[in-house]
């Protein structure tokens, strides 16, 4: 019954699209003979992103979630993102501005962001908000919305529907999937052989909120039912790799291979997450599959994850893949190719680290855009061999302008133009948008970086040979093993007063050869340690200041005395096995430099 439902749907659906304007054509190539789609492949110790045949740094940026359908904001958009060294745009298609009418498909608004990407030499990675946008279903369109028969709600405790379809509802999914399958056939048609969108996420920051699971009827009869054989043997498979709180939970409750909810995973909000998470897994697999059937882009969800001010699931999407439910998520979604986290969080290095997960490869679809974002770029390309960075609100200016505590950049705190609203699209956003030189901001010139350093940085990512680190005042330094020094990084501090420090520094770090290595920093310092040998010291052989230029590394300066003295005091120095010299980065950067080190005893 609901095959043949679903098959007639499509039929329909592909008839009507045939008829509406900016459908796809007849003569539609088979996905399997288009050169080469975006695909994730494991390089060495990396997955990353390869597109048209090499693999690809996303330094991204996500759009505010309407700005998308107003084309004449994003006509100037778009060329101020390249500016800012964007590669990549993270941009909303929503389910009710391409079906308004069922049926009725409607994808000129995706041809005009193409072609707008396209005309600026950008990709685009296109955001399906289709049930679900942060909880809420409340880009579906209207006809969806109004017909609560056909399309039911989540009921919370008490009985209330709260304005979330329920994920329990075949009605609901099929709706979505013909609408994102029609989708998906448009991008094969209209992007054949261009590669313009390289991913697709799919709806954004899903889960229950109000309550820890929906108790509509369908729910709560799919509550009763055991837990599929199918994450059974998922968690029985994994079980020494289960992210360890799941594991926690399910050894607690005696690591049960059959059961109820309850009995499996114990009685407390936490089974309704894994519950919920399964059951939303389930969904937006289905979906995925049906999409990559017709065209096969890689899927990836994105996480609203637990606030510190959260109590329990329901205060944050309760089933949305949160690290507790991620292994649940990646067995009941295999079409979906990893779980991203959403980090606007102070403790970001913490939240990679939780998401940074054997079968799921890390990429961060929002985030801040600041200094804070510029360094959170570096640490997770360099740390966590991320496939990019993509700040959210990458079109308001109040989201890329550092807070004064942040920077002590001229540059970039001297702009004259006044914090810009949300809504880009305004008049005044506008003129305070084309008033800030937005190429000085902190996120742009970290992304000039990252653009010239991206082929390096891909090569090591592989390798394992890069790493990278973030500091600020809660954390002034650190030590990183690399090759066969250690990398001693802290923030950059006054010569002769070093209590004075910068309040956030970063920096990248790629080991070139034995002795060699190139580092991007802002507002850093770093020294060398040769690693297993107790007597020798690290000196800078040479240093060089440069850049790179289609590729190739053009040094601009030699660099030494004042330079790289970071310390006359040497007995002091050498009983730290230290030379007094290392490698400065102002607050003007990041720069990249090379150095070449020598051994001395
Ligand atoms: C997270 C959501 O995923 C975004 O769409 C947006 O609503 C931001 N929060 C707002 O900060």
């Amino acid at each position: 019954m609901r095959n043949s439902a679903a098959r007639w749907s499509l039929t329909l659906c592909l008839t009507l699209s045939l008829l509406a304007p900016g459908a796809a054509t007849a003569q539609e190539p088979p996905a399997q003979t288009q050169p080469s789609l975006p695909h994730l492949a494991k390089r060495g110790r990396a997955t990353q992103l390869i597109v048209d045949g090499k693999p690809w740094l996303i330094l991204g940026g996500e759009t505010n979630n309407t700005v998308s359908s107003d084309l004449s904001a994003m006509e100037t958009i778009w060329p101020r993102l390249k500016r800012m060294h964007l590669n990549t745009v993270l941009v909303a298609v929503a389910w009710d501005w391409v079906e308004p009418e069922e049926g009725k498909f409607d994808f000129r608004l995706v041809d005009e962001l193409l072609a707008g990407a396209r005309k600026n030499d950008l990709r685009v990675v296109l955001l399906w908000f289709g049930s679900w946008k942060n909880s809420v279903s409340s880009f579906v369109p209207a006809w969806v919305k109004a017909d609560q028969k056909r399309f039911p709600r989540v009921r919370i405790k008490g009985g209330r529907a709260v304005e979330i379809l329920s994920p329990f509802s075949d009605a609901n999914r099929e709706a979505d999937q013909r609408a994102y399958v029609a989708l998906m056939r448009h991008v094969r048609q209209a992007d054949a052989g261009r590669n313009t969108v390289i991913m697709m996420q799919m709806q954004n920051e899903v889960g229950v909120l109000g309550d820890s699971r929906d108790r509509s009827e369908p729910a709560e009869v799919a509550f009763r039912q055991p837990v599929p054989q199918e994450l059974m043997a998922y968690l029985r498979d994994n079980r020494e790799r289960l992210y360890p709180d799941l594991r926690r939970l399910w050894e607690s409750a005696g690591a049960k291979i059959e059961g109820s909810w309850t009995d499996v995973f114990g009685d407390s909000p936490s089974t309704d997450e894994i519950f919920m998470a399964w059951h939303y897994a389930r969904y937006m697999d289905a979906m995925s599959k049906a999409g990559k059937d017709v065209h096969p882009l890689p899927v990836f969800t994105n996480t609203w994850i637990v606030q510190p001010e959260d109590e329990r699931p329901g205060d944050y999407p309760s089933g949305g893949p949160e690290p507790l439910v991620i292994d649940v998520w990646r067995a009941g979604a295999p079409a979906i190719d990893f779980n991203a986290p959403d980090i606007y969080l102070p403790e970001f290095a913490l939240w990679l680290e939780r998401f940074d997960r054997p079968n799921n490869p890390l990429f961060v679809p929002e985030a801040r855009g600041d200094a804070t974002g510029a360094a959170n770029a570096f640490y997770a390309i360099g740390r966590h061999a991320s496939m990019g960075y993509s700040p959210f609100g990458i079109d308001s200016m109040s989201r890329l302008l550092p807070r004064p505590e942040q920077s002590t950049t001229p540059a970039a705190v001297a702009t004259t133009a006044p914090l810009a609203p949300t809504l880009s699209s305004s008049p005044s956003a506008a003129a305070a948008a084309a008033a800030v030189d937005v190429e000085s901001l902190p996120l742009p010139r970290a992304y000039a970086v990252l653009e010239q350093l991206a082929p390096l940085i891909l090569e090591h990512q592989a390798s394992g040979r890069i790493t990278g680190a973030s500091l600020g005042r809660d954390k002034t330094q650190e030590q990183l093993r690399l090759g066969d020094y250690l990398i001693n990084v802290s923030v950059r501090r006054n010569r002769l007063n070093p209590s004075q420090a910068a309040p956030l520094g970063y920096g990248l770090f790629i080991q070139t050869g034995p002795d060699e290595y190139f580092v991007a920093g802002n507002d850093i310092q770093v020294t060398f340690t040769p690693a297993g040998d107790e007597q020798a010291i690290a000196g800078l052989a040479r240093v060089e200041a440069g850049t790179f230029k289609d590729g190739k590394w053009t040094p601009s300066r030699i660099l030494s005395g004042d330079d790289v003295l970071l310390d006359y005091k040497l007995a002091g120095a050498a009983e730290k096995r230290q030379s007094g010299s290392g490698l400065r980065f102002d607050s003007s950067g990041p720069r990249i430099q090379r150095v070449t080190l020598y051994k001395y005893r």
